[in-house]
């Protein structure tokens, strides 16, 4: 039987990779080990927190002695590492809190691997989820593949760039098993109101500001979180060891065009006047080291595990509007601050 961390589950995109494990594979003990910072919400997983597949052990990947702890308590076969610091304004902010989590976290992590698995590495897997930022920008042409060099610009990229490099000297020098993906911006359900989409939903809905940062012209390609899912479990089950997967929604947007058209859908959809959220646009001061564009070449995966984005953008992000919408007890919680007593009042009293 499988018996599976995933790191960074109570967070955005391992909210999705843990619902979709305990949901297709009653079979798998998925233990979702995360440190709860501001990040991770367990409120993201109310639908599947009484599976019996499915146990939350609250452990920081920066220290050994918890994962030792989770580690033995459930003889783990595999790792699926989604912990991290994610938001690249908050790296430039505090670099440090990205090297210790992101670097020093996953190294502390395949450690821990290493030793509790020694002898026996070919039973068990080390899936390192990673972002396109380590390859840096793009110009106006061209896309990122497995081959492209890493680049990096801001300290969270520096750091996830570190942590890949680990996760494959782990691979070369040890002998553990790893396979690594890069994937571009995701969105979806369960995004945390400080990275762009969100945050512009959340602001519209509030009429407030929707801060542009620079002229707008920055591209990203967005990838639906519910595809990047299935993308992780075809590699976790069917990806070549050693490799790297670069996964991306075929989808590029300027940021500009992309709030032009947040702010249409929601004028539809909350029944104002065609016009009424662009008067909250506003330029603001841009970031630092401000990465021009990305965009992902995705034919590995395409080619090799037959993966395809499965819904347009116009889809994902009607859906994507409409369960935020839907679920604003969710989204007041994470803006009271609400949110972070969810494990006290759960899992302390058990
Ligand atoms: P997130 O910020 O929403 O969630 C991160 C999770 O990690 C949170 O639950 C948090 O509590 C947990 N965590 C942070 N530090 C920890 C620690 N020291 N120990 C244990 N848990 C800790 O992040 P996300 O957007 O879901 O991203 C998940 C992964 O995917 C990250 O590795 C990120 O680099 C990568 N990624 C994200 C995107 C994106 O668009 N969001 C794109 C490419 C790659
Ligand atoms: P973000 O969601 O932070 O993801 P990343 O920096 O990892 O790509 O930002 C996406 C793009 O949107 C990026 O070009 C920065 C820009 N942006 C804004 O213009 N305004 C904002 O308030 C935010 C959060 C981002």
């Amino acid at each position: 039987m499988k018996k599976i961390i995933i790191t960074g589950g109570a967070g955005f995109i391992g909210s999705h990779v843990v619902r979709r494990f305990v949901n297709k594979y009653p079979d798998y003990l998925i233990i979702n080990l995360d440190a709860l910072t501001y990040a991770g919400n367990l409120e993201n997983l109310t639908d599947i927190e009484d599976a019996p597949n499915y146990v939350f052990e609250k452990a920081d990947i920066t220290n050994r002695e918890q994962l030792n702890a989770v580690f033995s308590k459930y003889d783990v076969t595999d790792i699926v590492h989604l912990a991290a610091e994610s938001h690249v304004d908050r790296s430039i902010l505090s670099p440090l809190d990205f090297v210790y989590t992101n670097v020093i976290g996953t190294v502390n992590l395949l450690e821990v691997a290493k030793e509790k698995w020694k002898g026996n590495y070919a039973d068990h897997l080390f899936y390192h989820v990673s972002t396109d930022e380590v390859y840096g920008a793009l110009g106006a042409e061209g896309l990122f593949t497995e081959e492209t060099r890493y680049d990096p610009h801001s300290p969270y990229s520096a750091s996830k760039a570190a942590s890949d490099h680990f996760v494959r000297a782990y691979h070369d020098t040890y002998g553990i098993k790893v396979v690594v993906s890069n994937c571009s911006n995701n969105y979806g359900p369960y995004h945390f109101p400080e990275k762009l989409i969100p945050l512009m939903i959340n602001n519209i809905i509030n009429n407030k500001p929707l801060p542009v940062y620079g002229d707008g012209q920055y591209t990203r390609d967005w990838l639906y979180v519910k595809d990047h899912a299935v993308a992780i479990d075809l590699i976790f089950h069917e990806g070549k060891i050693g490799d790297t997967y670069n996964i991306g929604g075929f989808n590029e947007w300027k940021n500009i065009e992309l709030v032009y058209l947040l702010c249409e859908q929601m004028d539809l959809k909350l029944g104002r006047a065609p016009g009424t959220s662009k008067q909250l646009i506003t330029y603001v001061k841009d970031r630092p080291g401000h990465d021009r564009r990305y965009a992902i070449d995705a034919g590995k995966i395409n080619r090799e595990l037959g993966w395809m984005p499965s819904v347009t953008f116009e889809q994902g992000l009607s859906e994507t509007i409409d369960w935020f919408l839907e679920n604003t007890v969710w989204l007041n919680n994470i803006t009271s601050g609400a949110y972070a007593s969810y494990y006290d009042h759960q899992y302390e009293n058990r």
